[in-house]
């Protein structure tokens, strides 16, 4: 294998750049529902009180602290399904994997500062982060491991997206920042994440042109339950409180 072409970005098929390009549209297409979505609207929205823009972060967090130790483990699974010959990819990608296993106790940290005496109590998980973790989990168990960089993808250049765009509003509106460094953090950190998975997606499908199936089914399979179903529920918390 050609040290990962991850270092160059060399050596790439045109039907690999092809693929990524598809991918990359695909989550772009996702954001935009996003934005369109009424959540986001009242986020953005100038009139909205600060204790509504933070109740939604919080509820969003705890989604996280909901599903992210099992998206992580699940992931880990996948990874370990992956040819054994794949030495520099699976050293690359348990090593990413690695520095996000810390993100669930970003999340959870900023959930303890924004949430009040009530709502820190610990909670059974909500049936959409239930339903995240069970996707990640049989992903992890019955799907080409290939399959991983598309749902990946998604949550890492999403993650990008949305917390790039929530940083200005964040700061127009002068929101106190406790509680606030996974989405700052991220901002940046999802960024270059998502620039090390697309040079990953496109080494694998130069090589492994067939994979791009698995990683767009993969892509298909998590977007079923993330983010605007685990989204919905958060808003709705969030409006009760
Ligand atoms: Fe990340």
């Amino acid at each position: 294998m050609t040290e990962l072409a991850a270092a160059t970005g060399h050596n790439y098929s045109a039907e690999a750049l092809h693929a990524f390009d598809e991918l990359d549209r695909r989550v772009n297409g996702v954001f935009e529902q996003l934005k369109e979505w009424h959540g986001w609207q009242l986020f953005v929205h100038p009139e909205t009180h600060h204790d509504q823009m933070l109740g939604m972060i919080r509820e969003v967090l705890k989604a996280v602290t909901w599903y992210q130790p099992h998206t992580t483990e699940a992931g880990f699974h996948m990874i370990g399904r992956l040819a054994k010959s794949e030495v520099k990819l699976i050293q690359a990608l348990c090593s990413h994997k690695a520095e996000e296993a810390e993100h669930g106790l970003w999340a959870l940290e900023d959930h303890g500062i924004l949430a009040d005496k009530t709502t820190r109590t610990k909670e059974a998980s909500s049936p959409a982060a239930f339903a995240v973790a069970s996707v990640w989990w049989r992903m992890a168990q019955v799907e080409d491991a290939f399959g991983y960089l598309g749902a990946e993808y998604l949550f890492e250049k999403l993650t990008a997206l949305v917390t790039q765009a929530a940083l200005p509003v964040i700061e127009e509106r002068d929101l106190p920042r406790g509680g606030l460094r996974f989405i700052i953090e991220h901002a940046l950190e999802d960024a270059k994440h998502a620039i090390f998975l697309k040079h990953l997606i496109l080494d694998v499908v130069t090589r492994y042109p067939e994979s791009v199936v698995a990683m767009n089914r993969c892509f298909d399979y998590f977007n079923a339950v993330y983010p605007l179903p685990v989204w919905d529920e958060a808003y709705e918390r969030a409006m009760r409180a």
